[in-house]
């Protein structure tokens, strides 16, 4: 009895097989191709993830005993709207991906329009080129001959979570959760159902979109004959950072997670309540259970934090691998004046600027690449900071991602931050949240109590530090972070 989860994420898909006792038995891994059609746009052909996904189960499939496998977990990068067609599964065009900014003037246009206010009530968002629905508007107004295939009903739209359970099925299931639907801008998140006003003023057909569905449950089966001769339930599905949420057993009101991925994403579970924000938090939906309980969250979305050291290795190629930063980074007392705003694809929470662009400041002839790699990860660690001074009543940090094993970037954020940083053992806790879901659905685990006595601390970062020096160098990053805004205007 173990579960396969799929985590397709921003820069390439994770496929682990987690056992009864929550433990992760095997991965595999492939990255796809990361394509920049112009300054700020981001794409990812969704056959690539496609591919990326069956590469990556191979691989897993090869450690372990697949007739052990009771059911498949998915989770996703959210936002990024695919297209495909609804007979062959061929997309007419790459996927927008939630970074890319192409849509900040129809962001701006609906903000004169006076939508604004409307659309954060319905939605608990904001207008800004993140979400789905103006990438959407976007394929309307600029590429008409693919639109009307949306409008005949030929093309269906998605998000990657959606096109993945559509290519599993070869076609025969069309769905999504509220976890990946509320991120739209289409949902009703009190009701948690599409929102015809929404669909109206975004342009989009509603039967183009999904149908909703639970977390977990019977989701949809497999189609053995185009995946990998596997014949599983599908039992649970939910975006990337809820799926966290869920991995890190956050359950009760007021339980958060920080996890460092391409972005980092700070989620705070409010219960049944969708709480508001008036700092620059994001009100979502986390989950719903198969009886219809939704429960919410709020979130502090920050969109490169990984993404900046992914482009140290292979923009500027000035380091080998992610984990070497912390070694370089320590050969360095201080980054000797440099402060780097990774704003690379704008600034999300709380200061929400698309036009915000990556600044580097403070170079002088001494700068040296440690320099460099130790203000990327000090970025970082202000970033994360920015969100939690909206967030005063958390206390303890709970941490996963890739970046969360790199020590240095732990104590960075718990002196940062003022606060106790907690480290699992499992710090792959996307596809763990996407394996409890499915395990859930299909009765491997009987409840969340069950679930919750899987966590494990591997450890605990105190804070520390010279109070005065650090909070000296987060004023220093917050004039940094001003004069990165608007610089795209
Ligand atoms: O909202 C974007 C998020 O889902 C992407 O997550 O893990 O690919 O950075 P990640």
């Amino acid at each position: 009895m173990s579960i396969l989860a799929i985590d397709a994420g921003t820069t390439g898909v994770t496929a682990v097989v987690v056992t009864p006792d929550g433990r992760i038995q095997a991965k595999g891994y492939q990255e796809f191709r990361q394509h920049f059609p112009q300054p700020g746009w981001v794409e990812h052909s969704a056959e690539e993830i496609w591919q990326a996904t069956l590469e990556a189960t191979r691989e897993v499939l090869t450690k372990v005993d697949q007739s052990e496998l009771t059911a498949v977990g998915i989770t996703n990068q959210r936002e990024t709207v695919v297209l495909w067609d609804r007979e062959t599964l061929g997309s007419p065009r790459r996927a927008i991906v939630w970074q890319d900014r192409r849509t900040a003037d129809i962001c701006d246009r609906l903000r004169a329009d006076g939508h604004e206010d409307r659309v954060a009530e319905l939605t608990g968002l904001r207008l800004d080129p993140y979400f789905s629905g103006t990438k959407l508007m976007w394929l309307a107004e600029n590429e008409p001959h693919t639109w009307a295939l949306v409008e005949s009903g030929r093309y269906a739209v998605g998000t990657v979570d959606s096109y993945l359970i559509a290519r599993m099925t070869r076609g025969t299931w069309h769905v999504t959760d509220v976890s990946n639907a509320c991120r739209t801008l289409l949902l009703d998140l009190v009701s948690g159902e599409w929102s015809d006003e929404l669909c109206e003023l975004f342009g989009v057909p509603r039967d183009a979109l999904p149908d909703l569905v639970p977390n977990w449950g019977e989701i949809a089966p497999t189609d053995p004959a185009v995946f990998l001769g596997l014949s599983l339930p599908i039992a649970g599905v939910a975006g990337d950072q809820q799926s966290a949420l869920f991995g890190q057993t956050c359950f009760e009101e007021g339980e958060s997670k920080c996890t460092y991925g391409t972005g980092s994403f700070i989620l705070t579970n409010t219960g049944t309540r969708v709480v508001r924000s008036d700092a620059g938090l994001l009100s979502t939906a986390a989950w719903r259970s198969p009886d219809g309980e939704l429960t919410y969250a709020l979130e502090g979305a920050i969109f490169v934090t990984g993404a900046a050291v992914q482009w140290l290795r292979d923009g500027l190629q000035i380091v080998g691998n992610a984990a070497e930063t912390a070694a370089i980074a320590a050969t360095v007392d201080d980054t000797d004046g440099v402060v780097f705003v990774p704003a690379l694809t704008g600034l999300g929470a709380p200061h929400w600027d698309p036009h915000a662009r990556g600044t580097i400041l403070g170079i002088t002839r001494g700068t040296t690449r440690a320099h460099l790699v130790r203000a990327t990860l000090e970025g970082i660690a202000f970033e994360v900071r920015d969100v939690l001074e909206t967030l005063p009543e958390l206390t303890t940090l709970r941490v996963d991602g890739g970046a969360a094993e790199n020590d240095f970037l732990c104590q960075l954020q718990a002196d940062q931050v003022g606060r106790a940083v907690e480290r699992p053992e499992i710090v792959e806790t996307t596809a763990l949240g996407a394996a409890f879901l499915a395990g859930l659905g299909t009765g491997v685990w009987g409840s969340t109590d069950d679930l919750r006595d899987t966590w494990a601390l591997d450890r605990r970062f105190e804070p520390g530090g010279d109070r005065a020096a650090l909070d000296a160098s987060y004023a220093r990053w917050t004039d940094a972070v001003e004069r990165s805004k608007g610089w795209a205007d």
